[in-house]
Order: structure tokens, then sequence, then C-alpha cells
């Protein structure tokens, strides 16, 4: 089906992800706009709740989380795992131990995404689990801004793997925290109501076939 699309010129593939989707999903696009010039992409990156508001209001062909929502009339494929990972500046007293019980890892000072966020939806039900609760001094909304305060000694935080890779070489070191890293799936949504398009369609494929594989290499999956 990819050839079926050779010839096309024009056409838009609408993606909306959770914010931290931003660091692989355009190693995605790349390949696959190489590949088919013609297609003009939207892509919108929002926090978890934003993005399922753009779900309900059909804006999007697909939307990408890593913790699909309960109670929507959508489709869903698994794309790969994302880790959340415990992080702490390289001088951090937790960074020089070998294990840290959680215990321990709940009394530093710890730095929390937003409301909405999915990242902070996974940290609040891991903790639940595990009753007991991260002591929160600050609440910041961006992935760089929290990277960017633990590295200023603002305190400890858990965010996702990918948030590292691809980017700036960043002096956090990951602590070797008792149950973590928290695990889930990314995974493509879209609408049970709305036929994909031809475009859409395509895409899907690349991503279940070529995407993946060359995401799961480029994280060493
Ligand atoms: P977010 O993304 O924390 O940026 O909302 C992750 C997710 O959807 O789980």
């Amino acid at each position: 089906q990819l050839s079926s699309l050779k010839g096309l010129r024009s056409g838009t593939l609408r993606i909306a992800c959770a914010t931290t989707a931003k660091y692989f999903i355009p190693h995605l696009l790349g390949p696959f706009c190489e590949r088919y010039p013609g297609i003009e992409v939207q892509f919108t990156v929002a926090n978890r709740q934003q993005v399922i508001d753009r779900l309900e209001q059909g804006l999007d062909d697909f939307y990408v989380f890593s913790y699909v929502p309960e109670g929507l009339d959508i489709e869903v494929a698994e794309f790969m795992p994302n880790d959340l990972v415990a992080i702490a500046k390289a001088d951090h007293p937790l960074a020089q131990q070998s294990q840290v019980s959680l215990q321990a890892f709940c009394q530093a000072d710890f730095l929390m995404r937003e409301a909405g966020s999915g990242t902070r939806y996974s940290i609040e039900n891991f903790f639940k689990q595990q009753q007991l609760q991260p002591n929160i001094k600050m609440t910041i909304a961006s992935n760089e801004a929290i990277i960017h305060s633990v590295l200023s000694g603002l305190g400890v935080s858990i965010l996702s793997a990918h948030t590292l890779a691809f980017g700036e070489n960043y002096d956090v070191k990951v602590l070797n925290v008792e149950s973590l890293p928290i695990v889930s799936q990314w995974t493509f949504a879209w609408a049970k109501s709305r036929a994909l398009s031809p475009i859409a369609q395509v895409f899907l494929d690349y991503v279940n076939t070529q995407g993946r594989s060359e995401m799961q290499q480029a994280f060493s999956l």
C-alpha cells in the first residue's frame, strides 16, 4: 500500500501528541515525509488532557498517548515502551548511591509535571500503588524546564527516558530507584467513528512496520 501513494502530490496528515512524544514523533515523520514529499503534516504538541480534548473534538487523524484514556470510542496501535526514570543532578546525594530505596527517594524535593500531564498521571498512579507520596516542591509544565531545574539543584524528578535521548547532553544522572522505571506504552489512537483517510492509513502502515523498527533501533529497545 505504501507504493500506491507514490504519485500523491498533496494531502494533510494531522497528528496530536503529548509533549513527551515530541522527542520521537519527528524522527518518525522525517523518513515518512521524505518518501511522500507532497504530504503536508500538521503536528500539534500538547499535554495529555489537551490531546484528549482534541480527540473529543475530532481535530486530528492520530492522537499519541503513553497511557490510553478510558471510555473513548477509539482504535489503538501500541508503538513502543515509554520508561519513566528517576533523575537527579550528578552531585545530588542520591546520585552517589548505587541503589536508592523508594522511601529515600520520597524524602528528596520532587519536581512534578502539571495537572493534565500523562507523565504526572503515571507518577501519581505509581505512588498510590506503593502507598507512598513524593515530596512535591515545585510543579513545572515542561520536561525541559524540569531538567534545567534538576540541574540547578531544585530537586529530583521522574520523567520519560525519551526526554534524555536525542536531546542535548544534559548532565543528569538516572537513579537506580527501587521499583522504577514506571513502564507504559506509547500508543497511536484514532476515532472509530471516522474512517482513516488514505494518507492516514498509509502513515499507520508505516508506523507499524518501518517506523516502529527504526524507532526501536534508535532507542535500542
Ligand atoms: P505528557 O505526556 O506528560 O507530556 O502529557 C505523556 C503522556 O501522554 O503520557
